[in-house]
């Protein structure tokens, strides 16, 4: 089979999406799969060699333009976190060329890419705790600041269609949360403000093949820092990751039902990895959000979570592979 591995993309998220990409290939079965990187990016899209030379990407059929051939594809691995591999876009795109591809489908990429509008969804999940938060956007800006007051502080303010952390933060007191506000809009025209919640923060990967859904080890994480930014989530050591996360035996029954249940109401397909905080007081499962396009990166957390499993990581991937072209 011939493989699109796309990567790249739109977001403060490229770079990390180069290394998900590089894990891929580094991991696919080359028996199997014939691998063509393709680069999605602002100046343009293109296949990339193993010389670093370029190739232009034909957008009216997705095929690549070799000197002498074109190359047309079987399956699309989609390695783009943000916009356009986890919201929508691209699998619009892909599904109209009749391209089968290893994500959520259309409606569930768009829906989970908002924080918001996902939580809106799961609200009413037996079980499941959603922190209180207020949804804001830049249109709307008279009387946002008002709006938070009834939150509790301290508070997290993050780019609703965001991820790895970037433009969020963490605020104190009610001074802060202006600043906060103009720098999470600098990324993002909607914005999150959500409460902080005391507890341990646990992340935990899924994925269905054939009609079965797998749950993976769940990994405990421990920000070295204030919380897990983005330096936590990419500096070697600056945090601490537990595979599998300490848990006693029901809490992570619970914990995996939990996942389940979301993966189910939220129609998800392919690998996907959602981040949760229980309580420390109550002991209460947050809720905080799912990432359709899971970083893979050597450091990331997916990837401890399917060799944890047993399974290999050239495993993992040819069953992503094939469950999309079933
Ligand atoms: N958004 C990053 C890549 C993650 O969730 O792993
Ligand atoms: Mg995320």
């Amino acid at each position: 089979k011939k493989i699109a591995l796309l990567a790249g993309g739109f977001t403060g998220e490229y770079v990390i999406s180069l290394q998900t990409a590089d894990t891929i290939a580094a991991n696919i079965d080359r028996e199997k799969y014939e691998v063509y990187k393709v680069v999605i990016s602002r100046e343009g899209w293109f296949h990339e060699d193993g010389a670093g030379t370029r190739w232009p990407v034909d957008k009216n059929d997705f095929s690549i333009r070799l000197e002498t051939s074109k190359v047309v594809f079987d399956v699309a691995l989609i390695a783009i976190h943000g916009s356009p591999g986890e919201d929508g876009r691209l699998q619009g795109y892909l599904e109209l060329l009749d391209i089968p591809y290893t994500t959520c489908d259309v409606t569930t990429s768009a829906i989970t890419m908002n924080k918001s509008y996902t939580k809106n969804i799961l609200a009413g999940t037996e079980g499941l705790h959603l922190a209180g938060s207020v949804q804001l956007f830049r249109e709307w800006a008279a009387g946002m600041l008002e709006s938070c007051r009834h939150l509790q502080l301290p508070l997290f303010v993050k780019p609703n269609n965001g991820g790895s952390s970037i433009g969020m933060s963490k605020v104190g007191s009610w001074e802060e949360l202006e600043p906060a506000l103009e720098r999470a809009f600098r990324e993002d025209g909607q914005v999150l403000v959500e409460e902080y919640i005391k507890g341990r923060e646990y992340s935990v990967g899924a994925f269905r093949v054939g009609g079965e859904l797998e749950v993976l080890p769940s990994t405990e994480i421990i920000p070295g820092r204030d919380f897990f930014d983005f330096e936590a989530k990419y500096s070697p050591g600056a945090s601490e990751e537990i595979t599998p996360g300490r848990l006693p035996e029901n809490a992570r029954l619970t914990l995996e039902q939990l996942v389940k249940e979301v993966y189910q109401r939220l129609n998800c397909r392919g690998a996907v990895r959602m981040d949760f905080i229980q309580e420390e007081e109550t002991g209460h499962w947050y809720f905080i959000e799912v990432n359709t396009v899971p970083g893979q990166s050597e450091n990331s957390i997916l990837p401890r979570q399917i060799r944890a499993s047993g399974r290999s990581m050239g495993e993992f991937y040819s069953l992503l592979i094939e469950e999309a072209s079933r």
